[in-house]
């Protein structure tokens, strides 16, 4: 059968070409039914992206779920076979509830798994099959490639609780070294501990260019490992060039145990490729198999041709206002200046050519959505908004302005009944639900978005979660702070794509500003 060319959209030839490469490296097709029973998702829920799944009853009463997640069918109806091997790839829709618009989506992906008796070898093929399937798509891409089992071999012995370990590897992964440094201390993780994590997030680049020095931490710290076995067999192929070495790069670690990997496109501002080793997941099975495989996001490529970025600028989001002027005086001092910034004018976009600098002034709630997207490569946001809209962003600076704290406060003579839902309103519904639920105290939200202070003043609530700064706001409206939630200040916000690319000039970013504000 033939099929002209011009038939096929951007999406379509990109999997067929896709196919045709995991067909060639030796996997075969692996075609699978849109649902599953609801039961199998229930009991795996610690699997699933999102823990909601589209339901429906089929004629015998069952409850049937539509697939919102294709690894863990492929094993489910695949036999354990540990002492062979299996190799499959597929290109299926999967359903899973969107973060942002709240609204269920029907994704595309297209990839592979390897499972049974997975070999060193193995896993450098199906690295090297995610690197070259990025390459396929756009010559400017890259393949972010951690291992877990290295950062799991430094805290070993620490005796973290679940949520000790989860806030760790979330500042890892936010490549936020200050709260890193909290934590650990907090935790009882000792210094040597504390600086091996700090090393190996500053260790990031090239297999050929931080071979050496991951070489150097890993001997002299005695840890167990066979990264470097793996970034050897790598290092002399020609893949090793679009693979960067990154410890921020931290997945699901219910779902991945060792090698892990994400992969980026130069024109879009998330990750389009994602994958790893997924023994854990296979224990939860009672599966004796090992198993890597990797998913590349199709659905979200197809919507746009890729076209490589031709603007070398370094854009920055900046928050509109008291904090946006402040912070804007400190990238000036740091060597970042654009003088048309300070001229009374109503522009929104200033550009420094000589620099490759680009500013933008936005709303400051907005700054981390710019990031986010990508819109912005770097940007300032509070610590507050960052807390509350929980945006997958890289935190790579504290910049020690902007200071206030996140407080509960009431009129003077409020007393707490506890026996009563307490009303809180608030411009930071997530923060404040995080801290009640951490005290264990039913409320209800009330979210507004200024002027908050007004709310318990009009009996609109009990009590208000706010900023605090010099304190004159509640006190010219006969409110006082309650309780501490913690403090905020402004952090350096980066996109993860945008890092994966320019780490270089957004590294000297974060080297001449945290000069200037240590
Ligand atoms: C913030 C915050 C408080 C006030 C605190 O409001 O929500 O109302 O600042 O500052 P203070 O402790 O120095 O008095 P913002 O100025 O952002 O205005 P808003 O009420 O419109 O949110």
């Amino acid at each position: 059968m033939f099929v002209e060319d011009e038939l096929l959209t951007y999406g379509e030839k990109l999997v067929l070409e896709l196919k045709k490469l995991y067909k060639d490296s030796g996997f075969s097709y692996y075609r699978m039914s849109k649902f599953e029973e609801y039961d199998f998702y229930a009991g795996n829920k610690e699997f699933l992206v999102s823990d909601n799944v589209i339901t429906f009853t089929d004629t015998n009463g069952k409850l049937m779920a539509l697939k919102p997640d294709v690894t863990l069918s492929i094993i489910k109806n695949s036999e354990d076979l540990p002492s062979e091997l299996r190799k499959v790839f597929y290109n299926e829709n999967v359903y899973r509830l969107d973060r942002n618009a709240g609204v269920f989506k029907e994704i595309l992906q297209t990839g592979l798994e390897c499972f049974g008796c997975v070999s060193k070898e193995e896993m450098t093929q199906v690295i090297k099959l995610a690197a070259n399937s990025l390459q396929l798509i756009s010559k400017d891409s890259v393949l972010a490639l951690s291992d877990l089992s290295l950062i799991e071999e430094i805290l070993k012995g620490s005796e973290l609780s679940r949520s000790q370990l989860k806030d760790i590897l979330s500042a890892l992964s936010a490549r936020n070294t200050g709260e890193l440094g909290q934590l650990c201390t907090g935790y009882g993780i000792p210094e040597n501990k504390k600086e091996l994590l700090e090393k190996l997030l500053n260790c990031h680049g090239k297999i050929n260019e931080i071979k050496e020095e991951l070489e150097k931490i890993i001997k002299e710290n005695d840890l167990n490992t066979s990264f470097l076995d793996i970034l050897e067999d790598l290092s002399s192929n020609r893949e090793a060039e679009y693979i960067n070495v990154d410890f921020a790069m931290i997945d699901d670690i219910s779902y991945y145990n060792g090698i892990i990997f994400k992969g980026y496109l130069s024109s879009m501002p998330e990750a389009v490729l994602s994958g790893g080793q997924y023994d854990n997941l296979m224990k939860k099975l009672s599966r004796k198999s090992k198993a890597i495989g990797f998913a590349v996001y199709t659905g979200l490529i197809e919507q746009s041709e890729v076209k490589i970025k031709d603007d070398d600028y370094i854009n920055i989001a900046l928050p509109k206002g008291r904090l946006g002027d402040k912070v804007y005086r400190l990238f000036e001092q740091a060597g970042y200046e654009c003088p048309e910034i300070l001229e009374d004018n109503r522009k929104l976009i200033f550009e420094n050519k000589e620099k490759k600098i680009r500013y933008f002034w936005v709303k400051p709630a907005d700054v981390a959505v710019y990031v986010e997207r990508g819109a912005a490569d770097i940007g300032v946001a509070g610590k507050d908004i960052l807390l509350d809209k929980r945006s997958a962003v890289y935190e790579l600076l504290d910049l020690k302005t902007g200071i206030c704290k996140m407080a509960v406060a009431a009129p003077k003579d409020y007393k707490d009944d506890p026996s009563k839902t307490l009303k809180v309103a608030t411009k930071f519904p997530n923060i404040a639900i995080d801290y009640y639920r951490s005290i264990g105290r039913d409320i209800d939200i009330i979210k507004l978005n200024g002027s908050i202070e007004l709310a318990p003043l009009l009996e609109l609530s009990d009590v208000i979660v706010d900023i605090v700064e010099t304190g004159r706001t509640l006190k010219e409206n006969d409110l006082e702070v309650k309780e501490d939630i913690m403090p905020i200040s402004a952090r350096l916000i980066s996109n993860q794509s945008s890092f994966a690319f320019r780490s270089g000039t957004i590294n000297q970013i974060v080297n001449d500003l945290s000069a200037i504000v240590r």
